[in-house]
């Protein structure tokens, strides 16, 4: 293992009719709050009703940013630092899935600079400081309501980025699985990859000696592969649902990465075709990592086939790391499409028009740790997607 310095100050409220944390939580910092939310979900499910009669009842002072897109804009935050500047809230409530939570993650620090939010996105700005916030989380997929990052795009300039602080740690996340029980098929698709592909970037790394994270990544992916099946034939079975929303954060909330450094080149690649075609995530992944994976075998079969025996049940008898770690990654594509994802970027429509622009964009950062890539990599795995 590397050496490493753990933390993660998020409380965890997990579980059904656990809103009722808001009771015990909001009154600490204040009565002036700002809900953030998306496109209306949580209008039609009742759950805005639901956190709008207990702000009421602890007689906060609400003000509301609605509207947050799917591959939420700097445009949308520079919103929400307006009114957090102009009315000066005291905290930040994030109501909604991953692009709710990394938008309000963005206005909290934004609200204590001067400058232009995005230049926090690329790093031109170091976070010292962020109003509190809070989340109550919707879909099942990013891991954002217990990690310290978001990824902001620019609709502008084409460019979508991950950044991060933990200043942007919230405070609190409220996960009940039942406001999960309207997600529909296809975005609960996504989420499931997205889950699974966070597990894949940390389970790539170049660390020795790390049979803890190993079996953690393997056991949350086996748990993911088992449920899965089920919840899209199912989607408002309680305990289903209640072991995704946990693998969720699960995936992400950087208990997997103790002692290595996860990859990421998918993650960025697929920001880069976002950027560019604005695509759900989870959508890109299913398409590019399966390929991406292929594109690296060579640089450690014996982990791929690690991977290959002890999640995807491949007999290893007789065969090369090589063949296993091929049959593997063959599973998983299979079983992406099994559930409803896509697997060609002609799926959402994108040929190799483009295919300069979508290279450049992603080499606009470092690329990989486990495989550090080259244009020409980024350029052959998109060409293996197309
Ligand atoms: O906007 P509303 O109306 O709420 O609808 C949303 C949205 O259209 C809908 N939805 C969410 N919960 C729902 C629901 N519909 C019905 N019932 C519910 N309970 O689902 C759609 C997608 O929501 P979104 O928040 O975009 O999904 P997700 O959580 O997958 O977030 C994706 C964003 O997170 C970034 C992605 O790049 C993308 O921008 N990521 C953030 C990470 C992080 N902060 O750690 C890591 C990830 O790798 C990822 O890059
Ligand atoms: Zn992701």
């Amino acid at each position: 293992m590397n050496e490493f310095t753990f933390y993660n100050p998020v409380r965890l409220h997990f579980g059904k009719g656990q809103i009722s944390a808001l009771e015990k939580e909001l009154p600490k910092y204040g009565d002036k709050i700002l809900v953030v939310y998306g496109g209306g979900s949580i209008k039609r499910n009742g759950l805005y009703n639901e956190v709008m009669t207990i702000l009421e009842k602890l007689n906060m002072k609400v003000f509301e940013l609605s509207g947050v897109e799917p591959n939420p804009r700097v445009a949308t935050a520079r919103k929400g630092i307006e009114i957090c500047k102009k009315e000066g809230i005291d905290f930040v409530l994030a109501v909604g899935g991953g692009s709710v939570i990394d938008c309000s993650k963005l206005i909290v620090a934004g609200a204590k600079i001067d400058e232009d939010p995005w230049n926090i996105v690329i790093h031109k700005i170091e976070v010292k400081d962020a109003l509190p916030l809070g989340t109550i989380l919707t879909i099942a997929a990013t891991g954002s309501e217990m990690n310290a990052g978001s990824v902001i795009t620019n609709e502008e300039t084409m460019e979508k980025y991950g950044w991060g602080s933990p200043y942007v740690f919230p405070k609190f996340s409220i996960l009940d699985p039942t406001y999960t029980f309207t997600l529909p098929l296809n975005q609960t698709v996504y989420g499931i990859v997205d889950m699974m592909s966070h597990v894949f970037e940390q389970y790539f790394h170049n660390a020795t000696n790390t049979p803890v994270t190993d079996e953690m990544c393997e056991g949350v992916l086996r748990t993911v592969i088992a449920t899965a099946p089920k919840l899209v034939n199912d989607l408002e079975n309680y305990e289903l649902r209640e072991t995704i929303l946990l693998s969720g954060t699960i995936a992400l909330n950087t208990f997997l990465s103790m002692g290595s450094t996860g990859d990421w080149a998918t993650h960025d690649i697929e920001h880069a075709v976002s950027a560019v075609y604005d695509i759900p995530h989870g959508g890109g992944l299913a398409i590019l990592f399966p390929n991406w994976m292929r594109h690296n075998v060579h640089v450690n079969p014996e982990r791929f086939a690690q991977l290959a025996t002890r999640v995807f049940g491949v007999n290893p008898e007789g065969k090369t790391a090589e063949e296993i770690a091929h049959e593997g990654i063959n599973r998983l594509s299979e079983f992406w499409i099994s559930i409803g994802a896509p697997s060609r970027l002609a799926d959402y429509k994108i040929d190799d028009s483009k295919l300069d622009l979508l290279v450049e964009k992603a080499m606009a950062r470092p690329l990989g740790v486990f495989k550090v890539l080259q244009a020409e990599d980024v350029r052959k795995i998109l060409e293996m997607s197309l």
